[in-house]
């Protein structure tokens, strides 16, 4: 075995903001197997592409035979799975490619692992891991004064995109416990920063703000989120990849519960103060109440003591600095926003927000 990592879904919005943070910090290779859907850009690792280090392989979670010729020829000491589809909304309207790829893809991928693993030579397989990324969704929805999720919050998925992510993380759960397949789960709130596809709540605030379009605020606005910078995210899988126990899950949150509304009033307020001489200032003037969600969860919350006291792993960056590191970057890479917002991504915005009457 090599100490190389296979990454999957490296090219997506947190899989590449790790990618960029392993290459940083970290002395080991990584391959990034990526199938290129809408939400997956190889232009997010435009720096890694000279990096001896770094392997890009075009291919499905699915395919099982490429996956087995990825684990031969570079003999991984960790597989870490991001690849999915991620967003909820695009998951209400056609659900089927989440069960193909997040739960029939994790299937592949932990067969895969599971062939690889059996045949390692027994001094090796102490060092394997595969690290599978999943979502607090999983746990449902929590009332007001509910206690935070923690690892031991009984499942309730709520959404196609969540039931997805809970089928998937139960198979992993499995093949620990069936077949000894030395599996970690990470369960992480809401993330935020550079390179997210601007089809979710705080890139698609940034950008519609900018060009004076609506801001479409799902029902209330009154729903909460507890929001983490993807930077701490990508630092929490790295502590739990070398430290973490096999079989065990680990909650990853940021400790920054906000309501929708409050969000987006931030946004508006920090694109106020740099860009005070704006055509749409004041941006909040944009927010616009726009049809809810079908069954949208009404609060996450993560604990994530276990991570913090076990792993001794605890996020740098609060939302206030990490919301305005993130607008200053949608600023400064509008080439990167214009690049993804033609086509398909326009069919996108005008099936979702038309029905909605906000956009
Ligand atoms: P994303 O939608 O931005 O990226 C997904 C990536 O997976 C894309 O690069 C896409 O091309 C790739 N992909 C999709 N199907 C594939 C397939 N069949 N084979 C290979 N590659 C495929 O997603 P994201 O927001 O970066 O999320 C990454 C992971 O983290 C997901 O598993 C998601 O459930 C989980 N997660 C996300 C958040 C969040 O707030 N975004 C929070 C917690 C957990
Ligand atoms: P989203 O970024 O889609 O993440 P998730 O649904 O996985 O939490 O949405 C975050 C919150 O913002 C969620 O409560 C839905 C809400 N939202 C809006 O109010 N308007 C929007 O246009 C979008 C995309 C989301």
């Amino acid at each position: 075995m090599t100490d190389t990592i296979v990454v999957t879904g490296g090219a997506g919005f947190i899989g590449s903001n790790f990618i960029l943070q392993w290459l940083a910090h970290e002395s080991a290779p990584l391959i990034n197997l990526d199938w290129l859907t809408y939400a997956g850009n190889p232009a997010n690792l435009s720096s890694a592409a000279d990096n001896s280090r770094y392997t890009f392989v075009h291919g499905d979670i699915n395919d099982r035979e490429l996956v087995a010729r990825l684990c031969r020829e570079h003999q991984p000491a960790a597989i870490v799975h991001f690849a999915a589809e991620s967003h909820v909304d695009r998951s209400i309207i056609g659900p089927e490619e989440f069960v193909r790829t997040n739960v029939h893809g994790t299937f592949s991928l932990l067969e895969e692992a599971r062939s690889y693993f059996d045949a390692l030579p027994p001094e090796d397989k102490p060092r394997f891991r595969f690290l599978h990324v999943s979502t607090d969704e999983v746990y449902g929805s929590l009332g007001e004064n509910d206690p935070a999720f923690c690892e031991t919050t009984p499942y309730a998925p709520n959404s196609p995109y969540a039931a997805s992510k809970a089928a998937s993380d139960h198979l992993v759960r499995a093949w620990f416990h069936t077949f000894k397949l030395p599996t970690l789960t990470t369960n992480c709130s809401n993330n935020y920063g550079p390179f997210q596809f601007p089809e979710k709540l705080i890139p698609l605030m940034i950008h519609n703000a900018l060009r004076g379009k609506p801001l479409p605020v799902y029902g209330d606005g009154q729903n909460v989120r507890d929001w983490m910078y993807v930077e701490d995210h990508c630092s929490a899988i790295r502590c739990v990849l070398h430290n973490g126990r096999p079989g065990e899950t680990y909650n990853v949150g940021g400790r920054s519960e906000r309501r929708n509304i409050d969000v987006v009033q931030t946004i508006c307020a920090v694109l106020d103060e740099l860009r005070p001489a704006s055509p749409f200032a004041p941006h909040a003037r944009l927010i616009t109440y726009v049809t809810d969600r079908p069954g949208h969860d009404r609060r996450y919350a993560i604990d994530s003591s276990r991570i913090e006291r076990e792993l001794r792993w605890q996020p740098q960056v609060t939302f206030e600095s990490g919301i305005r590191t993130t607008v200053v970057w949608y600023l400064d890479h509008q080439d990167w926003v214009a690049a993804i917002t033609s086509g398909s991504y326009r069919d996108w915005i005008e099936t979702q927000y038309a029905k909605r009457g906000g956009a």
